[in-house]
């Protein structure tokens, strides 16, 4: 699907309510399904990533409806899940298919995790190793990649596993199997990635053993929770009001958990006007509502390896940030974003370098210069977040932006055009003549 973008009219001013978080919708779905008992979720985002946790989770039988905006899950209990019966297709989604092998490995029948093109191209090795540690059974293809052919174990034992890499989906796969081990199973990594899994055990009355442990045999009681929106989709408008002149937009109810909100200190190094009011949680999740005002041209910034894991799903929104700002913005210990849904790294290059954007990429990063943007025709690659990225650096590009591969924006944020539009962004579909907000 190709999208065109316009240079923006004017200023971009409104409020929005970004859609809820994924990483919390994904686990938030899965917990309540090994739950004992009902649990009523508010907010959970409904796009296809989380739509293939939902489905898989129901294979293995949970129920759910909906309930005015909140999603009633019916858990089995971690003992009470169904051999399921074909394939679970994951989709688009690494994190639903990491974190489903780690409950999957330890139940007493086989399953099979499949995924689309890219998810298929994605490394596994990083979770098959540590649960083979554990004692569990798991076949990928010759080169580490889906589909994974599990071999259910009633026998895995607890392990303390010393990431290599720091990851959210690999700490929570070994966590969730963790809970049918013997004994304990912990995780360390270099450099500490997004905590939800430990903030969300506890509400479904697990406690943590340490910072990062579970002990098997915990139980799982059904909760109430309420999933703030995601910092992740609200980034695509914090870069947008920050590089739009005139630009006020306030973002309501947004996540801004301290492992995820390393855009807001790099949009406020950059000498953005960013504020946040009306600080609060849901349960153990940080909230508040996030007003970006247009501030002028923002300058570059060294982004510091250790912030990586706190923006790493930001990293193609924020190189976008940096061509449409002044000097140069440096990027490195980021090779995690070559083996995201795309190789994030080559397709933010190669669309910023059709935009006249000057730039230098590296294994682990990128040098970019800012400065002026041209139009041109880009390809997002089928990748929702270098395709939402470029949508928004085509605002203040000089002339029409059209980018292809834009299909998988409903992955994490289907109504992301009519937000844009909603706040005076220009973008619609080629040929529909429907660019102005
Ligand atoms: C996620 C963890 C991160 C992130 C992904 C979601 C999660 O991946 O990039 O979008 O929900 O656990 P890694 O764990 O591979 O770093």
């Amino acid at each position: 699907m190709i999208l065109v973008t316009q240079p923006a009219a004017g200023p971009l001013l409104g409020e929005l309510l970004p859609p809820g978080d994924k990483s919390i919708s994904h686990r938030a779905l899965i917990f309540a399904s090994l739950a004992q008992g009902q649990s009523r979720i508010r907010g959970l985002l409904d796009s296809e990533d989380v739509q293939a946790t939902a489905s898989a989770c129901r294979q293995l039988g949970m129920t759910d409806r909906f309930e005015g905006d909140e999603r009633i899950v019916e858990g089995v209990g971690e003992r009470g899940l169904q051999p399921p019966a074909a394939p679970l297709d994951m989709g688009n989604s690494g994190t639903a298919m990491r974190l489903l092998a780690g409950v999957l490995a330890a139940q007493p029948f086989d399953s099979e995790l499949t995924g689309d093109a890219s998810l298929s191209r994605r490394p596994m090795t990083r979770i098959v190793a540590p649960l083979g540690q554990m004692g569990a059974r798991i076949e990928t293809s010759a080169n580490g990649t889906p589909p994974l052919k599990i071999s259910g174990r009633s026998d895995l034992r607890g392990i303390d596993y010393e990431s290599p890499i720091a990851s959210a989906q690999v700490k929570s796969c070994l966590l969730l199997a963790g809970l049918y081990a013997s004994g304990h199973t912990s995780v360390r990594e270099p450099l500490r990635s997004r905590n939800h899994t430990e903030l969300m055990l506890p509400a479904f009355g697990v406690p943590l053993v340490g910072d990062c442990g579970v002990k098997g045999g915990s139980h799982l009681a059904g909760t109430s929770l309420r999933v703030p929106a995601d910092i992740s989709s609200a980034a695509f408008f914090l870069v947008a009001g920050a590089l739009v002149p005139g630009s006020d937009v306030l973002l309501r109810d947004v996540g801004l958990n301290e492992t995820r909100d390393g855009i807001v200190h790099v949009l406020q190094s950059m000498g953005a006007d960013l504020a946040i009011r009306n600080r609060r949680r849901f349960g153990g999740e940080a909230v508040g509502d996030i007003r970006i005002r247009y501030a002028g041209l923002l300058k570059g910034v060294d982004i510091p390896p250790e912030l990586v894991p706190s923006l790493i799903d930001e990293l193609p929104v924020i190189l976008a940030l940096a061509a449409a700002s002044q000097g140069t913005t440096r990027l490195r210990g980021a090779a995690e974003l070559r083996v995201k849904e795309s190789d994030r790294l080559a397709v933010m290059a190669r669309g910023l370098e059709t935009l006249g954007v000057g730039l230098r990429e590296y294994p682990d990063g990128m040098d970019v210069e800012g400065g002026p943007v041209k139009g041109g025709r880009v390809d997002g690659a089928g990748d929702h977040r270098c395709a939402m990225s470029f949508c928004v650096l085509g605002q203040v590009a000089s002339a029409a932006v059209s980018v292809a591969g834009c299909e998988n924006i409903d992955t994490s944020y289907p109504r992301f055009v009519d937000d844009l539009k909603s706040v005076g962004g220009a973008i619609g579909p080629d040929g529909s003549g429907d660019h102005r907000g």
